[in-house]
Order: C-alpha cells, then sequence, then structure tokens
C-alpha cells in the first residue's frame, strides 16, 4: 500500500467571505504549485471545496439565468428511437428487487430496454408553479441540474437496430439516439469477456451543469450522482431479473472511446461530457460475470459514427480550471479489477433477522415515485423496525449477494454518523453504523473517545449500529448541514464518513470518485427505503465538512464526511402541481 505525502504547504490558499465569492480559480491556473502527485491534487482539491462556516467554497455566488445550461444533451443527425411503454407497468413487488432469485426474468428486447431505462433515468414528473415547469426523474440531481448522461452499447434487438450499435440515452423523450454502428464481428469482439445475451451501460458528466450553479464544488456533487444513476441503473436490472456489475478496470480512455466521448469533431464547442463508468448487465443468474480475461477493446475505423452534440449554454462567462484539475487526477488507467473478500459481514438472516419477504408497494411505485422532500415535518416518528430495515439495506451480506451492493466489488469504505431524533424507542442522539464490520475498532479510535459505543440493545445482530452519545442532536444536525432544517425536522439524518485516505492509498486517486459513488448508491437505497415506509429523504450536499467531523470528534484528514442524507416525515408544497412525463401509448 503507498502512503501518500501530504503537502499541505503547497496547497493554495481560498480567499473571499461567503459574501464576496469570486471565483477564485480565474487567478488561479491549479491546486498545487509545482509537481504533485494525483493524490496530492485530491487532497488539495477536497481541502479546497469544503464549505466553512466563514467561507463556502468558490462559486459564482448569484445565478446566472442567461447561461443556464440545457438539461437535455441531444446528438443532433442521430437516428432517434422512441421506447414504447405500456402504461399498465410492471406489478413485481418492492421487496423483490433484492430478493433476485425469484424476480421473472425479462428477455432483452425493445420492451425490455425501454423498462430498464424508464426505471433507471427517465423522466418521472413535470413540476409547474404558475408559468414555470421543470422535469424531474428517476434518479435524483444535486440542484436537479442533472449532470449525469446515460449510454449503452447493445446488440442488434428487434424494433431497435439491426445492427449492434452504441446508443444514447435521451430522458425527454424516452428515447435511443444511435450514435454508432458497427458489425456483429466488433460485437463478439468486444462481449467476448462476458456471458451471452450481455450488454454494457455506461454513464457520463457534464461537469459544466453543476459548476454553472456550484462552481469548484461541483466536482463532488457530479460524482454523487453518478453514484446515484449507478444503484439507480442495479435497482432498474434487478427489477427485471438482470443482474449489473461495475467494470472497473477499464480505462477513462477505453471508455471514452467506446461510448464516442472522445470524439473531437461531434463536439465542436458544444460542452464535453467526462467519462465515469461502464457496467456490465447479464441476464445469466449462474455465470461468474467477470473472469480474468483481455481488457475491452477500443472501437476502430469500422465503427460509424453520426450525430453532433448540441451547446448546452450559449457562453460560459467563467470557467473552472480547479475542476478539469480534479478530474485529471482522478482518471484511470487500465487496472486489474478489483478483488475483495467479504468475510465477516452478516448473512441476510443476521441482519433482518427474518428477512422481508411481503409488502404491497409495487418497484415500479417506488421507483418512479421517489420524490425528494423540501421540508420536513419535525414531528413525524419511525418505529424501531423500520430504522432497523433501512439500515441492514446498506450492509452487504456474507457472499457479497446483496443488491445493490453486488454492483461494486470493494467492502464499503462509507460508514454512517447519524442524528437520531425520533425513532421509537430509541434515545435520541448521535449514532453510528459501520458498514464494514471489521472497521468499528479503528471508528471508535478515530472519533471522540468520550462516546460511550452502547450496542443498540434489540437490534438484528448483524446490525452493527451503536449509541455514541444521547441527546437532542437537532439543532447541531441542522448547523452542520448548512443550516438547512430538514437535517433537523427529519427522524433522522446522517453523515456518511469515509475511509477517505487509506482508500486512496489502496486504490489510488481514481478512488476518489468511487468514494462518492458508494455515497450517492447508499442514499438512493434510502430514498427507496423512504418511500417504502411512507416516508421521504433528501440528499444533502450542502453540509459544512470540518463541522462535521468535529461533531464526531474525528481531527485526522484520514477520515472525511461525503454526502449527507435526511429521512423523515414530508411537507408537501401545495403550490406546485404535478404533470404526467409521457403519452406512451398515444406515441405508438
Ligand atoms: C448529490 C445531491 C445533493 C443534494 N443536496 C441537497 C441539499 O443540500 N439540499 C436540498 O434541499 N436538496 C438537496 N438535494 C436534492 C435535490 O435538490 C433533488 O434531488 C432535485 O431537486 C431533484 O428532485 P427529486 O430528487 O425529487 O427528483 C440533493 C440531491 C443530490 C442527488
Amino acid at each position: 500500500m503507498r502512503k501518500i505525502a501530504m503537502a499541505s504547504h503547497r496547497l493554495l490558499p481560498l480567499s473571499g467571505e461567503t459574501k464576496d465569492r469570486k471565483p477564485a480559480s480565474l487567478e488561479r491556473t491549479g491546486l498545487v504549485e509545482g509537481e504533485a502527485s494525483a493524490e496530492e491534487v485530491v487532497v488539495a482539491y477536497h481541502e479546497r471545496t469544503k464549505h466553512h462556516f466563514h467561507r463556502y467554497a468558490a462559486s459564482l455566488g448569484y445565478m446566472d439565468w442567461a447561461t443556464q445550461p440545457d438539461p437535455f444533451r441531444r446528438y443532433a443527425g442521430a437516428d432517434l428511437v422512441r421506447l414504447p411503454l405500456p402504461k399498465a407497468g410492471r406489478p413485481l413487488p418492492y421487496w423483490q428487487l433484492y430478493a433476485s432469485a425469484i424476480v421473472p426474468l425479462m428477455p432483452l428486447s425493445l420492451e425490455s430496454v425501454s423498462f430498464f431505462f424508464r426505471y433507471a433515468l427517465s423522466l418521472t414528473a413535470w413540476k409547474q408553479v404558475g408559468d414555470t415547469t421543470w422535469p424531474l426523474r428517476a434518479n435524483p440531481s444535486s440542484g436537479n441540474l442533472h449532470p449525469t448522461e446515460g449510454y449503452a452499447v447493445l446488440p442488434a434487438i428487434k424494433g431497435l437496430g439491426d445492427t449492434p450499435a452504441v446508443y444514447h440515452y435521451a430522458p425527454k423523450e424516452h428515447a435511443l439516439e444511435r450514435r454508432a454502428i458497427f458489425d456483429a464481428k466488433r460485437w463478439t469482439e468486444l462481449l467476448a469477456p462476458f456471458p451471452d445475451g450481455s450488454f454494457l451501460v455506461g454513464l457520463s458528466s457534464v461537469h459544466w451543469r453543476e459548476a454553472w450553479k456550484y462552481g469548484e464544488r461541483a466536482f463532488r456533487y457530479c460524482q454523487h450522482d453518478v453514484g446515484h444513476a449507478l444503484a439507480s441503473l442495479r435497482i432498474a436490472a434487478a427489477a427485471l431479473g438482470w443482474r449489473l456489475v461495475l467494470l472497473d478496470s477499464v480505462s477513462d480512455g477505453t471508455l471514452s472511446n467506446l461510448l464516442g466521448l472522445d470524439r473531437d469533431e461531434d463536439f465542436a464547442a458544444a460542452e464535453r461530457e467526462e467519462a465515469e463508468l461502464l457496467a456490465l448487465i447479464s441476464q445469466d443468474l449462474q455465470a461468474p460475470l467477470l473472469t480474468e480475461s483481455k481488457p475491452l477493446t477500443a472501437h476502430g475505423s469500422s465503427v460509424l459514427w453520426q450525430g453532433r452534440a448540441n451547446t448546452l449554454s450559449p457562453e460560459h462567462r467563467v470557467e473552472w480550471p480547479v475542476i478539469d484539475a480534479i478530474a485529471q487526477a482522478t482518471r484511470r488507467c487500465e487496472s486489474p479489477p478489483i478483488k475483495e473478500n467479504f468475510s465477516g459481514f452478516p448473512s441476510e438472516d443476521e441482519l433482518f433477522r427474518t428477512p422481508i419477504r411481503q409488502g404491497l408497494l409495487t418497484a415500479e411505485r417506488a421507483i418512479l415515485g421517489r420524490r425528494s422532500a423540501v421540508a420536513m415535518d419535525g414531528s413525524t416518528a419511525i418505529s424501531r423496525a423500520v430504522f432497523f430495515r433501512m439500515l441492514a439495506r446498506l450492509i452487504p451480506t456474507q457472499e457479497q449477494q446483496a443488491m445493490p451492493w453486488d454492483a461494486i466489488p470493494w467492502r464499503p469504505r462509507i460508514h454512517i454518523g447519524l442524528f437520531v431524533h425520533r425513532v421509537d424507542g430509541l434515545a435520541p442522539g448521535i449514532y453510528a453504523l459501520a458498514r464494514d464490520p471489521d472497521k468499528v475498532d479503528i471508528l471508535k479510535r478515530v472519533m471522540h473517545s468520550e462516546f460511550c459505543w452502547h450496542r443498540v440493545p434489540d437490534c438484528p445482530p448483524g446490525l452493527p449500529l451503536y449509541l455514541l452519545r444521547e441527546g437532542d442532536c437537532r439543532a447541531l444536525a441542522t448547523t452542520v448541514s448548512c443550516g438547512q432544517n430538514i437535517a433537523g425536522d427529519g427522524a433522522f439524518s446522517l453523515a456518511m464518513i469515509a475511509d477517505y485516505m487509506d482508500s486512496l492509498a489502496m486504490y489510488g486517486s481514481g478512488f476518489y470518485r468511487n468514494l462518492f459513488w458508494e455515497a450517492g448508491m447508499v442514499g438512493q437505497l434510502l430514498y427507496l427505503e423512504a418511500e417504502e415506509s411512507g416516508l421521504r429523504a433528501t440528499g444533502i450536499g450542502c453540509y459544512f465538512d470540518d463541522p462535521v467531523h468535529a461533531a464526531f470528534g474525528i481531527v485526522s484528514r484520514e477520515w472525511q464526511s461525503f454526502y449527507h442524507f435526511t429521512v423523515g416525515g414530508p411537507v408537501e408544497d401545495s403550490r406546485l402541481t404535478t404533470l404526467p412525463t409521457y403519452n406512451f401509448e398515444e406515441q405508438q
């Protein structure tokens, strides 16, 4: 394991108070002076983009509405294939998402591809106030700016295309844009390492969409959003009886090439997309998905591309070179796949006592009905059973079987510091959930020495849940979440504390992105679990980093808070009306 040399003296200082948020990056070209390793750039970026009580991370500081980015990427000139959907939908119960062995398998077809994107990345509502309307999606996004773009590399499918092709998903139309076609020989070569019937999905980020509003911290939010979208893809696959695994050994260069993101001629002045990840989807529940095989090969000249990316903003009045620097520092080379041993994790029985095999909510309602609460009521309490079940969903099981944790190959690096406000039968206070049972001891060492670390009585034996300190922490939770009342008014809120420096030392600077992805996946599960319980959740990207660490007594930079969340009884905004998204049957 490599040790990261900390070079804090080389970090460039930020200037300006909250009221004077000058885009510091305009005056400076980078994050660190002189030679610096990629890991040092990551550490410098993370420090620099912290929100402090007296100073937020650098952003424009006002909304430049004239340059608001278009949330919909389109490729002019690419064929658009609309995806059909029956209004009736699928009756699959929500709980079956987590019991994959009994989900009826949908064969790969135009219809199943349509369901897949519908559940993963589609529009799920248009909201309206007065004359203003805006769309919301199955996957959430910081500021609803939606930097994440979705792609698929699919074989010839009746009604979709006569040849294998690279497609871009267009959520507004619920359609696939055919970006490239290739022949059966190339398809066989590309998919050779994987079981028959597999296909690929990819995600990218348009940094500009988030940076337009959030400035330098935007890279973090783009990564959170990728994590939410990855979980969304995994959950959509589960609803169809499919498996999904992250192909973590693919280099960013190969990924850009496979998705067509490296094609200067197709982007011209349009905002570029950063390649994020590639995942394999398989209908084969038995075959090992990842074998020791040759790496994915880049496309050659036999692949025919079509389409030109649209420009998202008429101009960029501010550039954010710090985001380019952190993107560059976290790009990955071809590397061996991560292989970790999941020994010590609990069985499903130990996590849930009685594994959940009932419930009236359908998977479709949970997925398409998911919404962020804009306010919490400050009064709804939840039962201990619901609380324990939600937390149990966040832990991988013994054989790494639990959905969605079967999609990623590393042991959890994100642990949970909880602010419990109203859980029946539990004292309000600060709690901790170690998502890797082996990390309890080290968490005890890095947090306040006076925390009591009492195992929560009556919680399932496999759930590493501890009371740290009793007391009303509503004001604390609100304060550290940038003063947002949703954190204090929920039944509970939480900080996702990353085993940060050790992860970077183990897997290199590129793993900085993976930490946010894991946090986003935790968040996506909490969103759906809240729906299942008649509650709502909200992701909280705005929090004061070091004050959060102080709340848990964390002084070492080795452990850092990567994301916040709140769960509780929502207050609906009665001024909003909800409009339908698509008129599927009329489109056929
Ligand atoms: C990474 C991330 C950070 C977020 N941060 C906040 C936040 O700090 N405060 C807040 O009220 N909502 C926050 N949200 C919720 C978004 O505003 C919400 O997802 C978006 O408006 C879309 O609405 P929907 O989730 O109902 O689809 C966040 C969401 C994500 C995914």
